[in-house]
């Protein structure tokens, strides 16, 4: 689930491939591993480590120029711990053939008893050293069955008979010491690209280990290979049937991945949102007609319009996005909305009637419950629409239609400017959707000339910064923290605990406010932080009263308000204000200061923020 990069070409692959691999560093990873093949001694020589890239550039050797084909991978220990016999690539048992593999193979206790019987020996307890076993014991003929039909490629061949076998999901890149020109790519479940450069060909999970050397790609397809040698390559599905693959432009910008002097990708993508936000509504709204434009769904209008339900799924902070999405569509357009963990979602009995809308939302498009729910929905006859980041992604090509939030690429793995963009697309589909059903025009008007304010309004919160590093310096050495918030900021304060959890590693807990007396409240003792999210909005009275209750107790207050609000004063410990909204359209400005104060307790703590303790950016494993 986290990082491929090989190299067929006429430079040295080693260094190509580590670039590469640093460029899918911000994807989480806990071991990393290159392996190459070398021409003179007809072997391929592989160098593995756990722990972080810079670790195994250590062990590497100069680079040979003759070593122009390689694999690389960055590893998120899936099956046995995250050390260096577990690091990819993996070798087969002959020797003969080197494995990198994202994903998980359902099936691979089964194929393990199998090939040992066979006489198959294994090193390392991950799934994967049973693709290369499997393919080595294929391709070894040991089964009696030597040859393919026809003239096809020995080692291809194999392959294909293997993965045939596979139960799961893998993104693989594939090398055999008989075939020292010859790079093998496979996908089922997890991404898997082919960038076409001058004289070089790489495969990677990420554009952005691509972008460097080329912008033309092929996206392969679940159940599709690619069979690379210098003189070209042909694309097969794993049944070995030719297929043609579209050509196709990653779009996506070197300079959108540099850091452009920030400490950490986190930053950047906080400070980024005015921009981001600017280019996810840029030619989308029309204030004058009062109208959303959205190119995507443009023929699907009739369907959504018409729907009697909607359901989001979505996973993490995409989840609570979605949780916005399910107020705003009851407010606004007034359809009944659920918001789901696809996880959940996927292993459930749903009903799906016919005027059932299934929304998506997921920044990297690769989410593997998010995934599967939506195939589940495409099953039982909803129509789904997928709200993604990464073009071309998945979920992007498995809904029937969608938006994309055009923010660009986000590397941090605690995700923000994606979140305020969803909620933007979300506020799109609710306003445009209301209109058409029972906004007035005026109504739809005003949402959408306070949409297109939010952007300047987040500028103005990004400015207090250096206050909420100060709220951050009086409270993180505390563990326990809860975030209360009710309404459309009640997904905010569970946004706001997610944020702090992943990257200080403080234990907190997101609650509707009101919540809060049911049990939680027991966990106030004097001192313990509890931020609340107490803007002007319909039930502002409401939260007062809860942080009354709070501070009764001892806690200490953190407070996220409306600008000019004298009367919450009286209520913080530390006050931090946004400028005003409508309710429905503040998750985006209440956000930010969260963001900010999570970024702050965790550089405070000592932690590299981009790169939290057992998380990956995309989660494309079960
Ligand atoms: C966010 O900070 C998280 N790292 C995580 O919850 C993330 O939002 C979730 O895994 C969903 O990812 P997706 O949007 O790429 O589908
Ligand atoms: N399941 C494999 C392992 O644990 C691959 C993990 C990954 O995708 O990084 O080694």
């Amino acid at each position: 689930m986290c990082g491929i990069v090989a190299y067929l070409g006429k430079k040295p692959a080693q260094p190509i491939l580590i670039e590469g691999l640093k460029r899918l560093e911000y994807r989480g990873y806990d071991s990393a591993g290159v392996g190459l093949i070398n021409p003179d001694k007809i072997g391929i020589k592989i160098i593995k480590s756990s722990g972080r890239i810079s670790v195994l550039e250590g062990l590497l050797p100069e680079a040979n120029p003759k070593e122009v084909l390689g694999i690389g991978h960055t590893r998120w220990a899936t099956h046995g711990e995250p050390n260096t016999i577990n690091a990819h690539p993996h070798l087969d048992y002959t020797g003969k053939i080197a494995v990198v593999h994202n994903g998980i193979i359902e099936n691979y206790s089964t194929l393990k008893t199998w090939l040992i019987s066979k006489g198959c020996k294994f090193a390392s307890e991950t799934d994967t050293e049973v693709i290369a076993n499997l393919i080595g014991y294929l391709y070894s003929g040991q089964d009696g069955k030597k040859t393919p039909n026809g003239d096809q490629n020995k080692f291809e061949w194999a392959v294909q008979r293997a993965l045939n076998e596979l139960v799961g999901t893998y993104g693989l890149a594939i090398i055999c010491t008989d075939f020292p020109d010859m790079l093998i790519g496979a996908k089922k479940g997890s991404p898997l690209i082919l960038g076409l450069g001058e004289n070089e060909f790489i495969i990677a999970s990420d554009a952005a280990a691509i972008v460097e050397h080329t912008t033309q790609a092929i996206y392969l397809a679940d159940n599709e290979m690619v069979t690379i040698s210098s003189k070209g390559f042909h694309t097969k599905t794993i049944d070995n049937v030719e297929i043609r693959k579209e050509l196709k432009q990653i779009e996506f910008s070197l300079d959108a991945i540099e850091l452009n002097g920030f400490a950490h990708y986190m930053l950047k993508e906080i400070c980024e949102q005015p921009k981001a936000l600017n280019m996810c509504l840029g030619g989308r709204l029309d204030a004058r007609d009062g109208r959303v434009v959205l190119g995507g769904i443009s023929k699907y209008w009739r369907e959504i319009t018409r729907a009697k339900r909607i359901i989001i799924n979505a996973c993490g902070t995409a989840w609570h996005a979605g949780l916005v999405g399910e107020y705003l569509f009851e407010q606004l357009a007034r359809i009944n909305t659920e918001t789901q963990y696809a996880s959940e979602f996927r292993y459930r009995n749903p009903i799906i009637e016919d005027d059932t809308i299934v929304i998506a939302i997921s920044q990297s498009g690769e989410t593997a419950d998010t995934l599967a729910a939506v195939e589940q929905a495409k099953e039982r006859g909803a129509t789904t629409l997928g709200i993604v980041n990464v073009v071309g992604s998945t979920i992007a090509r498995t809904t029937d239609t969608g938006v994309y939030l055009r923010v660009g690429p986000e590397i941090g793995v605690a995700s923000t400017k994606a979140f305020t963009a969803q909620v933007a697309v979300l506020a799109m589909l609710a306003i445009e959707l209301g209109r058409r059903r029972h906004l007035s025009s005026d109504e739809a008007k005003f949402y959408i000339e306070e949409l297109a304010k939010i952007p300047a309004k987040i500028e103005k919160i990004l400015t207090k910064s250096e206050q909420i590093k100060k709220i951050a310096e009086a409270t993180c050495d505390r563990e326990n923290w809860l975030f209360l918030g009710r309404g459309f900021n009640y997904p905010v304060a569970l946004e706001g605990a997610l944020k702090l959890k992943e990257i200080s590693y403080i234990h907190a807990e997101g609650l509707p406010a009101a919540e809060m007396k049911h049990g939680p409240i027991a966990l106030i003792t004097e001192g313990m932080p509890a931020v609340f999210i107490a803007t002007m909005c319909s039930q502002y009275s409401k939260i007062i009263g809860n942080i009354e209750e709070v501070r009764a107790r001892g806690g200490r207050t953190i407070v996220v308000a409306s600008e000019g609000d004298e009367n919450i004063k009286q209520y913080a410990d530390f006050l931090i204000t946004v400028p005003d909204a409508p309710e429905e359209l503040q998750p985006m400005l209440t956000v930010v200061p969260l963001q900010i104060l999570a970024y702050h307790a965790a550089v405070l703590r000592g932690h590299d923020v981009d790169k939290p303790r057992n998380l990956a950016k995309s989660v494309t494993v079960e």
